[in-house]
């Protein structure tokens, strides 16, 4: 059967390039499940929040489920990291819930920076004024994501009303801070795919030089709701690949100092997958990629569901959790199981991302998504 033009799966001649870059990320992939190398670590300040977004993959309220790490532990827990890896090519996102409610995150951050890490922070923005980004920058920090789920009418729909302007006002304060990397993250959705254009001029004219956009998982608020209208259908999906690939083509072609990436754990296809980001896009949870979580349970990464976590921190050193656990993460054998089960692809993706395949069992395959 011919396949249609806008196939997934379709590979010609021109795509061979592209599949040698994709073969060999997948063979980095697979040794680093046999040797997982830490070199992206996630700290989830608090699961506390100002703001209640429909969409939150966290499930966050104003009080936290869990004891959080007071501010020696969290550094205790960074010392050991330091001691035990080569901190220098670790780089730490601090998120949450909302990480700008903990006044200490300056202070946390001066120590990664002492420690020789990397890191930024992932906030709504809404606390991200001048002082705070400037105190930020002060303690080290050189990159800042915002979360802007669209132009005014969008983002408030799912963020809440009077949320737009301070997190444009955020983007703006970390530019004005000096921050090299001010990045805008959009959730896309139906209700804000026409609107990416002009999203992106404004989150350009208030500072941001990157600008990542990535779909909603039906998890944490929205677990098990699989017939959310947040939810993008595989013409919907193709437009927003689309899209990010025609945005790719003409920043490099003009040269213009802005990026735009999409972001999510899975293979998307040969033509459209090095089209919307660099080869090394996929899922790296538990090979690279690490996380302290708020209560200072160590997982791979925060929007794994807590029963993921492998050991506490606080009863175990992190690098004796990262070495001697976190044995599923690095199996592929219970991935080549359901849809996975013989596909062609499954050497290059191995899976598909691991948050998106537990969060949505039955959609996570980004090859099918695209299909009708
Ligand atoms: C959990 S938030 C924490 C940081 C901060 N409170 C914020 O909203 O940016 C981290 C990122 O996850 C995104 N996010 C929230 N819920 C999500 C979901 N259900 N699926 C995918 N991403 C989600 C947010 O938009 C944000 O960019
Ligand atoms: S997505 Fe971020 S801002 Fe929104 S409720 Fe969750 S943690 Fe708070
Ligand atoms: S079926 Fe599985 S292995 Fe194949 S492309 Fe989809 S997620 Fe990847």
């Amino acid at each position: 059967m011919p396949r249609r033009p806008d196939d997934p799966s379709a590979v010609g001649l021109r795509d061979l390039p592209g599949l040698v870059k994709l073969h060999r990320a997948a063979r980095d992939r697979r040794s680093l499940m046999a040797q997982p190398d830490l070199t992206y670590l996630f700290w989830e300040a608090t699961l506390r929040c100002n703001l209640r977004c429909l969409h939150c993959g966290s499930a966050c309220e104003a009080t936290s489920p869990v004891r959080e790490l007071t501010t020696g532990e969290v550094v205790d827990i960074l010392r050991t990291i330091a001691a035990d890896f080569d901190s220098r090519r670790i780089f730490v996102s601090v998120t949450g819930g909302e990480p700008l409610l903990r006044r200490d995150v300056e202070e946390v951050v001066a120590e990664m920076t002492r420690l020789g890490m990397r890191a930024c922070v992932v906030t709504n923005g809404t606390l991200l004024d001048a002082a705070r980004a400037r105190s930020l920058h002060a303690a080290g920090m050189r990159t800042a994501s915002v979360s802007v789920d669209g132009t005014r009418a969008a983002h408030e729909e799912v963020r809440g009303r009077g949320t737009y302007d301070p997190a444009l006002a955020g983007l703006r304060a970390a530019r004005a801070a000096g921050f090299e990397d001010v990045e805008a993250i959009t959730c896309v959705r139906p209700g804000n795919l026409d609107a990416l254009p002009a999203l992106e001029a404004e989150v350009r004219r208030a500072g941001a030089n990157l600008w990542r956009l990535i779909t909603i998982d039906t998890m944490g608020r929205l677990a098990g709701a699989g017939d959310t209208p947040l939810w993008l259908g595989p013409a919907e999906a193709r437009r927003l690949l689309d899209f990010v690939a025609a945005r790719r083509r003409e920043l490099a072609r003009t040269g213009e100092p802005f990026r735009v990436q999409f972001s999510c754990g899975g293979f998307l296809g040969p033509r459209r997958d090095l089209a919307v980001r660099p080869a090394e896009g996929q899922c790296y949870a538990g090979l690279c990629v690490g996380s302290i979580l708020c209560d200072g349970q160590v997982s791979a990464c925060p929007s794994l569901p807590r029963s993921w976590a492998q050991g506490s921190a606080l009863e175990h050193r992190f690098s004796r959790l990262w070495h001697t656990r976190f044995e599923a993460h690095r199996a592929t054998g219970w991935r080549r199981t359901g849809a996975c089960d013989g596909c062609g692809w499954f050497s290059t993706c191995m899976g598909g991302g691991l948050h998106e395949r537990l969060a949505q069992p039955d959609s996570f395959c980004w090859v099918s998504r695209q299909s009708e």
